[in-house]
């Protein structure tokens, strides 16, 4: 059965917006963005919503409902009370476009920092060859849809603007842990991630693992065992000693 539910959505601009209230029709079955299409349909034209496959797997429709950040496609309007105000604001972090659009250059930029993939020289795509078992892990960060929620919720950026120079965040700190375990790739991450992508600044609040949507185990699998690789090498005494006498 239907009902109509009271939606507060934010609108605006980079220069000012509020919440509006819209009254709307719920059907049995649908999701939030089918809501805030229906609105766009019959309340408010000019709503501007970014969102693609409506199956959770574009990672466009990222939005803050009732405080949270999730998923607009993937999160049911069962989830609520038919008599609670459903309340979706655009992603805090990120600056506003305009309604629900933010602009996450910011996460391409940090993303085209990251040195590439980097085989062993003399081997050529096509020629890669690898055990099961020794890329189990990093497929798990294989998962990930670039939704941003991870990178909108941690507070080392959340928080302090300030800090985005000197931050990857974990979307982009998981994708140096993915290069540092790959099993072919030459290149030592470890003092960039350090120094250059602030694994320092993770405090492993978790809060990053908490959003995801695919379910990543961001900081178990990825941040902690980068910051356990940086402590081994900064603080392993054979390299201490190998540096001290080989690299003055
Ligand atoms: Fe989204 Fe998860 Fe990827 Fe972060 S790691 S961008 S939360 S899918
Ligand atoms: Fe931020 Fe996740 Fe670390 S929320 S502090 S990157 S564990
Ligand atoms: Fe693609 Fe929601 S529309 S993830």
């Amino acid at each position: 059965m239907g009902y109509q539910a009271k939606f507060r959505v934010w609108r605006g601009d980079a220069s000012a917006g509020d919440l509006r209230d819209y009254t709307v029709e719920v059907n049995e079955g649908e999701v939030v963005l089918d809501i805030i299409h229906r609105i766009q349909a019959t309340l408010a034209a000019d709503l501007a919503v970014r969102w693609n496959c409506k199956a959770g797997k574009c990672g466009s429709c990222s939005a803050e409902i009732n405080g949270h950040p999730r998923l607009m496609c993937m999160t049911r309007m069962s989830t609520f009370a038919e008599d609670e105000t459903v309340t979706v604001a655009p992603l805090r972090t990120f600056p506003v476009i305009r309604d629900l659009v933010t602009d996450v250059s910011f996460n391409y930029t940090k993303a085209r920092e990251i040195p590439s993939f980097t085989p062993p020289p003399g081997l050529a795509p096509g020629e890669y060859r690898m055990k099961q078992a020794d890329v189990e892990r990093s497929q798990e960060f294989r998962k990930c849809i670039e939704c941003f929620l991870c990178q909108n919720t941690c507070h080392v950026i959340r928080d302090h603007e300030e800090n985005e120079e000197a931050f990857a965040g974990p979307r982009y700190l998981m994708r140096i842990a993915e290069l540092e375990m790959h099993p072919l790739d030459t290149a030592d991450r470890r003092d960039a991630a350090q120094d250059e992508f602030g694994l320092g600044l993770c405090n492993i609040t978790k809060c990053c693992t908490d959003v995801c949507p695919e379910d990543i185990h961001i900081t178990d699998n990825a941040l902690i065992p980068m910051k356990e690789r940086v402590v081994g090498k900064r603080y392993d005494p054979i390299v201490w000693l190998g540096n001290r006498l080989f690299r003055r």
